[in-house]
C-alpha cells in the first residue's frame, strides 16, 4: 500500500517518508547506489559553486534523487536536479514533490531527459517499467512469455519449432460456465483507431475467441466495408459472386431499419473458425454504398444500440470491429459500445492519431449525454504488433508507452500483443479442395491445436491473458 499522498505536509516529509522511506530503500534492494538531498548535499554543491569544490572530492550515485515540498511542482527543481546529477555523476534522477515522481537520465552525450511521470500513489503499479529503464533485469515473466524475451522470434524468420512439451490442454482449457462472484450483465466492447493496419481486426476476432473459450457468449459485429473480421471468421469461402449468402442479410441490415431485421435474423455462426463457435453479425463491401443514406436518416445512429438491447440477455459480450476511419460506422460503433479499445503499434504514425481518436470520443459522448448515457469507458490502449526484439522491448517500448501516457493521456492496458507470424496467418489460412484454394482462417487457439508451435502457443497466450486482464475491468473477477 502508498502513502496517501496528502500526509505530506512539508518538503521534509517528502524526504523523510517517501524519499527516505521508500524510494531509497528500494532502489538500494535493486542494487543502485543512491543519493538522496538533505543538508550535506545541498552544501556540497552550495561549496561546488563558491569555491569550486575540487571533482575528486565529490561523491558518486548512480541515482540522485531530490525532494520537493507537496505545493511545489516539481518541474522547477529540474534545473537543481541536473546540477546534483553532474556533480554525483549520476545517470538518473528522480524528483518527487510526493504527489507525483518523474525519473529523468543523461545518456552519453545526451541532454537529460523524462523517462517516466506518474502519480506517486501508483509507485507500486510501476515498479517493473522502472526496473526496465533502470536497466536492470526485470522479474521473470509468467513462464508462457519466457521466451519471447529470451529468444526474439520475428515474423518472417520462418523457422518454426513444434512443441513437444505437455498437452495443449493445459494452457488452453476453455473454462465452460463460468464461475465465481462477478458482475453480470451483457458488455459491448468497441475495438477502433483511426489508424488502418494496427491489429485491430486480429484483436477483435482473437479476443472474441478467447472470450467464447472462457465460457461466455460472444458476438462479433463487422462494422467495417472491408468486411476482414467476416472473412477472418470463415463467413466469405464463396468462389463466386451468385454464392454470396452474406449480401442479403448482413449488418447494413440491422442499421436500415427500427422496425425489422433484428440481431438474431442477422447473426450466424462462424464456420471453422473457433472451439466454440462465436455468433457473428457479418460485413459486406457493399456497405460503402449505404454511408449517404443512412446519415440522411439520423436515427439509424442508434439502431445497433437498440437492436443490442434486445439480445441483452443472450450475450455476455458483444465485440466491434470498427473501420479505421472517424466515419459514421465508426461513430455507430462508439456509441453502441460501453468500453473501448484503442490498438496501437505505438510508433509515431500511430501515437499522433490519438489525439483524433480522444477529440472522436469527445463528440460520441456529448451524444450520448443527451441520451442520459453514460460516457464511454476506456479500456485502454493495447500494444499491438509490438516487436520480439528484446533490445527494442528494453530500450524503445518503455519510451513508446510513456509518451501514450505522459503526452496523450491515455491509459495502457497491460497486455500486449507481440507481433508473431501465426496471428497473421492463421487468418489467411487455405485448403486446397479440387483445384480451388479456399479460405480456412481459424482463430489463433484452433490455429495452435492445429500447428502445435511455439510462437502459435505465445501468440495464443497473449489473447488468453487478454481476455482476462478485460474479464477482470469489466466484471471485477478476480
Ligand atoms: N500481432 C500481430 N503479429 C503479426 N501480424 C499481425 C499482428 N496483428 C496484425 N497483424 C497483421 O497486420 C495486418 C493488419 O492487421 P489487421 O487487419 O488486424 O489491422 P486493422 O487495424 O484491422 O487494419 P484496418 O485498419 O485495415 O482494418 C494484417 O496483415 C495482420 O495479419
Ligand atoms: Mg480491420
Amino acid at each position: 500500500m502508498t502513502d496517501p499522498a496528502d500526509v505530506y505536509r512539508s518538503r521534509s516529509d517528502v524526504e523523510r517518508l517517501f524519499v527516505q522511506g521508500r524510494l531509497k530503500p528500494l532502489l538500494e534492494a535493486w542494487g543502485m547506489t543512491a543519493s538522496a538531498g538533505g543538508f550535506w548535499l545541498n552544501m556540497a554543491l552550495f561549496f561546488r559553486w563558491l569555491t569550486m569544490f575540487p571533482r575528486h572530492a565529490r561523491r558518486e550515485a548512480e541515482v540522485a534523487i531530490l525532494a520537493a515540498g507537496p505545493g511545489e511542482k516539481a518541474e522547477r527543481l529540474v534545473t537543481r536536479l541536473m546540477d546534483t546529477m553532474e556533480y554525483l555523476n549520476s545517470r538518473y534522477g528522480f524528483l518527487t514533490n510526493g504527489k507525483e515522481l518523474r525519473l529523468y537520465e543523461k545518456r552519453p552525450g545526451e541532454e537529460v531527459n523524462l523517462r517516466i511521470q506518474f502519480d506517486a500513489d501508483e509507485f507500486d503499479l510501476h515498479c517493473g517499467e522502472l526496473k526496465v529503464l533502470l536497466g536492470l533485469p526485470v522479474d521473470e515473466p509468467p513462464a508462457e512469455t519466457v521466451e519471447a524475451f529470451v529468444e526474439p522470434q520475428t515474423p518472417g524468420d520462418g523457422e518454426e519449432r513444434p512443441v513437444t512439451e505437455g498437452p495443449a490442454a493445459l494452457l488452453f482449457e476453455p473454462e465452460e460456465d463460468p464461475e465465481g462472484e462477478e458482475e453480470k450483465g451483457m458488455k459491448v466492447i468497441a475495438v477502433y483507431h483511426n489508424k488502418g493496419g494496427v491489429g485491430k481486426t486480429t484483436i477483435a476476432v482473437n479476443l472474441a475467441a478467447a472470450l467464447r473459450r472462457k465460457g461466455y457468449r460472444t458476438l462479433l459485429v463487422d462494422m467495417d466495408a472491408q468486411a476482414n473480421a467476416t472473412f477472418a471468421t470463415g463467413l466469405l469461402k464463396f468462389q463466386f459472386e451468385e454464392d454470396d449468402d452474406i449480401l442479403p442479410r448482413y449488418v447494413y441490415h440491422v442499421l436500415a431499419s427500427g422496425e425489422f431485421d433484428f440481431i438474431p435474423e442477422i447473426a450466424r455462426k462462424s464456420a471453422g473458425f473457433n472451439t466454440p463457435e462465436i455468433d457473428v453479425i457479418p460485413s459486406h463491401i457493399d456497405l460503402t454504398n449505404h454511408q449517404n443514406n443512412l446519415i440522411q436518416m439520423g436515427a439509424s445512429r442508434r439502431r445497433l444500440t437498440a437492436k443490442l438491447e434486445r439480445v441483452k440477455d443472450d450475450y455476455d459480450y458483444v465485440i466491434i470491429d470498427t473501420p479505421p476511419a472517424r466515419d459514421l460506422y465508426a461513430e455507430i460503433s462508439l456509441t453502441a459500445a460501453d468500453y473501448l479499445i484503442i490498438p496501437s503499434d505505438l510508433r509515431p504514425f500511430a501515437n499522433q492519431g490519438l489525439n483524433n481518436v480522444k477529440l472522436f470520443i469527445d463528440a460520441v459522448n456529448e451524444n450520448r449525454r443527451n441520451y442520459n448515457e453514460p460516457p464511454i469507458q476506456l479500456l485502454g490502449v493495447l500494444p499491438s504488433k509490438i516487436s520480439t526484439n528484446a533490445q527494442y522491448q528494453k530500450h524503445t517500448l518503455p519510451r513508446h508507452k510513456n509518451t501514450v501516457r505522459s503526452k496523450y493521456g491515455l491509459p495502457l492496458l497491460e497486455t500486449m500483443i507481440l507481433e508473431r507470424m501465426p496471428l497473421a496467418s492463421s487468418l489467411s489460412r487455405t485448403v486446397s479442395e479440387g483445384d480451388m484454394d479456399v479460405p480456412d482462417p481459424k482463430s489463433i487457439f484452433d490455429f495452435y491445436e492445429a500447428e502445435r508451435t511455439v510462437s502459435a502457443k505465445e501468440a495464443a497466450g497473449n489473447f488468453e491473458e487478454l481476455a482476462a486482464e478485460i474479464i477482470k475491468i469489466t466484471r471485477g473477477k478476480p
